[in-house]
């Protein structure tokens, strides 16, 4: 029976190109899952764009001196294309800078704003004076309240997933000055998310009934737990969609609130180009919508998306958001910023035309219920010990002996022994098999039983050997060679969604098009006697030791030059006159004090005899520093720096401090112990 999914993969933020973690976690079964269901006769929406709003895009284009709208058409054409060259499917692939993007957005708000499903509040939130700008999501880092981790960001937690009101941070740090942010009051409007709360329950104990995984299903159930408050969805921002309402000038909607909203204007801009009716996809009750995404998503995707879809009120909510743990390289952490990555645009240098490899290989070892290891050995041992010596050895053995013994045309079949109709039943039972798996999300066992059917074929053949029988037993062998053709043709139809481009090659080896997969439980006959299949292709190659050497060493480069390029010597500042340089106030102090600030890990409260007073500095050292180790030092003090206001308490003045590379704070300070209050100059 046909059904109608909308199946929608996480929109990648278009700040770089994207690399194996991205395609292991979420583009590598979303597409798996929207090919198979394809195959299967559904009517199939598969929807996925550019995030192109949001703070990293900004911070990216302020450092390079560009704007946020080059950086994004940059990446969005760099990520469009290697989707393109890997097999990804989507039936639309947008981004959100587009204008119907940003009025599907704006309406959208306008119509929870008309429901009175918003709060609007002035609320105070953290500023940083020095940038003139209010600091959110990633323009603020801080310690995690909840579990301590000390780079969390204004909106999430990367360590522990929380997802976070920028003020909830303890030490709180801009991502632009470096400034200890202050509080400043600004409207916003806020999801009462603890209002939906009732209904988020009973709808993720629906989800339990569905089968849903249980990393997801016990994420969103400890926050549901841990009690909901209502979240601002707009910011004092200037890269984004413009707020819509009276009292949102210079303000726009949250990034998280418009990228969801991203898969209903790819679904619009798709159905609008095809000239279908884009609203059953997301307003029909029947159809199943799922969302596969990275497990960072999970509270946008199961708690605030779908508060929103049910505010709005004329949506359906997901039927299943299939969420992955995230994929290491090496044993270490993918990370962009310390270029620990294997980018697809570089594999594909590499490794050309062999994406379905690294399909393989990401799929065999996906991070579905825990985080795992991606490494050159294990991608090297599934090419050669799976993909060349399991199914291309057989498929060669098949085609070379039909060609060989044949004239490449499919002998007719005789009496079936009893092995025969064994194999040829296993074969019919496969495609239920890989179905259920990939019904359950599970990706990793539906590959292996792929591979399993293979291994079927190669088996059969050296069970009944018609490289001997070809010998004594003519009609016998052409009934193995035609048992062998039709697993050979089994595999080209169900390896589609797992291996797109070996599917394809397949086929065309076999002079065929793809059956439907209810087809190879159905019919015995997939090739019939007579056929003449085409000229052999070489599926799969062996990769040698050197080639991952390559890669090893490639990745162990980037590391050191990524670790040299964190000690460059930053460049001059500008340069003032002089008159600016006796602004400064600089003097000699002595730490008299010294005491740790209560519930923080870096700051010290110091008392310091300035020469001129004894005042209170305090001062983000605690780290290098015991209080008891500084009392006594003699340091270089600016003393006219306006105070400032640090967790309550007022900090008169500067320490002058310098950093190494490896962290360790060293005071500035005169090499002989001289009076307090000697002005440096
Ligand atoms: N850009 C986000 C990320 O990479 C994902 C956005 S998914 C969407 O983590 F739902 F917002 F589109
Ligand atoms: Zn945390």
């Amino acid at each position: 029976m046909s059904q109608r999914y909308t199946i929608t993969a996480a929109l990648p933020y278009t700040n770089g190109p994207i690399h194996i973690g991205h395609l292991a976690g979420v583009y590598v079964p979303a597409d798996i899952y929207a090919r198979f269901k394809r195959l299967t006769g559904n009517d199939v929406a598969f929807m996925c764009g550019s995030d192109e709003h949001g703070v990293p895009i900004t911070i990216k284009a302020k450092k390079e001196g560009v704007s946020p709208q080059d950086i994004v058409d940059k990446y969005h054409a760099i990520i469009k294309q290697s989707f393109v060259d890997f097999g990804i499917t989507f039936d639309n692939y947008s981004r959100t800078t587009a204008q119907i993007h940003h009025d599907t957005a704006s309406e959208f708000f306008k119509t929870l704003y008309e429901k009175h499903e918003f709060v609007e509040e002035i609320t105070e939130q953290l500023y940083d004076e020095e940038a003139n700008q209010f600091l959110a999501d990633r323009f603020v880092t801080g310690t995690c309240p909840k579990c301590g981790h000390e780079e969390a960001y204004g909106d999430q937690c990367e360590n522990c997933g929380t997802s976070l009101n920028a003020t909830d941070l303890i030490n709180p740090k801009s991502a632009i000055t470096g400034n200890v942010p202050t509080l400043k009051e600004t409207k916003h409007w806020f999801l009462p998310l603890n209002k939906h709360e009732s209904f988020l329950r009973e709808w993720i104990l629906k989800g339990h009934k569905k089968d849903w995984k249980s990393n997801v299903l016990g994420q969103v159930k400890s926050w549901i737990d841990d009690g909901l408050r209502p979240r601002a969805v707009t910011r004092d921002l200037d890269w984004g969609i413009p707020v819509p309402v009276p009292g949102g000038e210079g303000k726009v909607l949250y990034v998280w609130f418009d990228a969801p909203i991203g898969y209903i204007s790819a679904t619009k801009e798709w159905a609008a180009r095809e000239g279908k009716d884009w609203e059953p996809y997301w307003k029909d009750d029947n159809t199943k919508l799922v969302h596969f995404i990275g497990k960072d998503n999970i509270v946008f995707h199961c708690i605030i998306f779908p508060s929103m879809l049910k505010a709005e009120g004329s949506y359906i909510l997901p039927d299943n958001v299939p969420a992955n743990e995230f994929l290491n390289l090496e044993g270490n952490k993918l990370s962009t910023s310390k270029n620990w990555a294997v980018w697809l645009p570089d594999y594909l240098k590499d490794f050309p035309n062999q994406q379905d490899v690294l399909r393989y290989a990401l799929t065999a070892n996906a991070p579905e219920t825990k985080d795992n290891d991606f490494t050159w050995k294990d991608f090297q041992a599934r090419n050669n010990n799976e993909l060349v010596a399991i199914f291309g050895n057989f498929i060669n053995r098949v085609v070379v002996l039909t060609h060989k013994y044949y004239d490449g045309i499919i002998p007719e079949a005789s009496n079936f022994s009893e092995v025969d109709e064994e194999t040829l039943a296993a074969v019919k039972a496969y495609p239920d098999v890989i179905a259920s798996s990939i019904e359950r999300y599970r990706f990793r066992e539906a590959s292996q039983e792929l591979m399993n059917l293979a291994r079927l074929g190669n088996k059969y053949l050296a069970d009944e050997e018609p490289w001997k029988l070809i010998k004594t037993d003519e009609a016998r062998t052409k009934t193995i060679m035609f048992v062998a053709l039709q697993i050979a043709s089994a595999l080209a139809t169900l390896s589609e969604p797992f291996l797109p481009f070996t599917s394809e090659k397949l086929n065309r080896i076999l002079s065929t098009s793809s059956n439907s997969w209810d087809e190879i439980s159905t019919k015995t006959t997939l090739l019939p006697s007579g056929h003449q299949i085409g000229k052999g292709e070489l599926l799969f190659s062996k990769i040698e030791d050197a080639t991952i050497q390559e890669q090893l060493d490639k990745l162990e480069a980037n590391k050191k030059a990524n670790e040299a390029a964190n000690k460059q010597i930053e460049p001059q500042k500008e340069l003032i006159t002089f008159e600016d340089f006796t602004k400064l106030d600089l003097r000699v102090g002595t730490i008299i004090a010294a005491e740790k600030m209560p519930k923080t890990k870096k700051l010290l409260v110091l008392k310091v005899d300035t020469g001129i007073d004894t005042r209170t500095i305090v001062s983000g050292i605690a780290e290098s520093f015991t209080p008891e180790e500084v009392v006594g030092k003699q340091v270089t003090v600016l003393v006219n720096l306006a105070p400032r206001k640090l967790r309550g308490l007022e900090s008169e003045g500067m320490i002058l401090m310098t950093e190494t590379p490896e962290g360790q704070l060293v005071f500035v300070n005169p090499d002989t112990t001289v009076n307090s209050g000697l002005k440096i100059s």
